[in-house]
């Protein structure tokens, strides 16, 4: 039965996207086949094709095999604001079930499908429903991406703990180095390790340029 992870952050702009990548080139060099998903994202670019973002064209890009952009990415809006505005701007109702179908859709191809939130864990998709729901609702495993600045102790352990609160398993954590002047670095994943009761899988250094592949290198998924 084919199995899906959802990535979540301890904000937006925390290396989601990348991991993302990684985590899909990881399990593929397991020998599954992995797809990717961004069911929503605002901050897309109109081309001759429609509205595209760069979040989703990189997991499209990663997947094992192509896939129809709208598959993968079926609420996309221009302008960079929180997906329920943008929605409400474009006169749109995002709807949990639309997302479910196209999931279901993407998860009968593949060993595995890794979707990318927007922004944090509980980021408003409509006037009831969050990010959090979405990821209860189609019952993902959770993969928090902790970006190691200043404050991202607080914002990890709040994360986890809604995480649980909402009925959702934390598979575990990535310890992504945002900023590498930032003090006490060791000292941060480790304080947050003793308490967030979920295996650390991976701590990824700063680094210019992206690989997936070298991602993957650094990520423990286990099976
Ligand atoms: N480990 C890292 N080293 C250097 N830059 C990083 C790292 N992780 C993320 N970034 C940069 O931070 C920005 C946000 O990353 P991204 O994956 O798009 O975050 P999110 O998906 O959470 O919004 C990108 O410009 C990316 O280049
Ligand atoms: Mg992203």
């Amino acid at each position: 039965m084919s199995r899906g992870i959802f990535v979540t952050g301890t904000d937006t702009g925390v290396g989601k996207t990348w991991i993302s990548a990684g985590v899909m080139a990881a399990l593929q060099a397991q020998g599954l086949t992995v797809l990717g998903m961004k069911p929503v994202a605002s901050g897309c670019e109109q081309t001759p094709e429609g509205l595209r973002n760069d979040d989703a064209l990189r997991l499209q890009q990663q997947g094992s095999h192509p896939v129809d952009y709208a598959l993968l990415n079926p609420y996309a809006y221009a302008p960079p604001v929180a997906p329920h505005l943008a929605a409400e701007k474009a006169g749109e109702r995002i709807a949990l079930e639309r997302i479910e179908g196209n999931y279901r859709a993407l998860a009968a191809q593949a060993d595995v499908v890794v979707v990318e939130g927007a922004g944090g864990w509980l980021v408003p998709l409509n006037e009831r429903d969050t990010m959090a729901d979405l990821a209860r609702r189609l019952e993902l495993e959770v993969i928090l991406v902790v970006g190691l600045r200043l404050g991202c102790i607080n914002h990890a352990l709040l994360s986890a703990e809604s995480i649980r609160a909402h009925g959702c398993t934390l598979k575990g954590w990535v310890a992504n180095t945002l900023d590498l002047r930032m003090s006490k670095l060791p000292q941060n994943i480790l304080s947050i390790q003793q308490r967030i009761g979920a295996p650390l899988l991976g701590v990824v250094p700063y680094q210019d340029g992206y690989s997936a592949a070298a991602v993957a290198e650094l990520l423990h998924l286990g099976d």
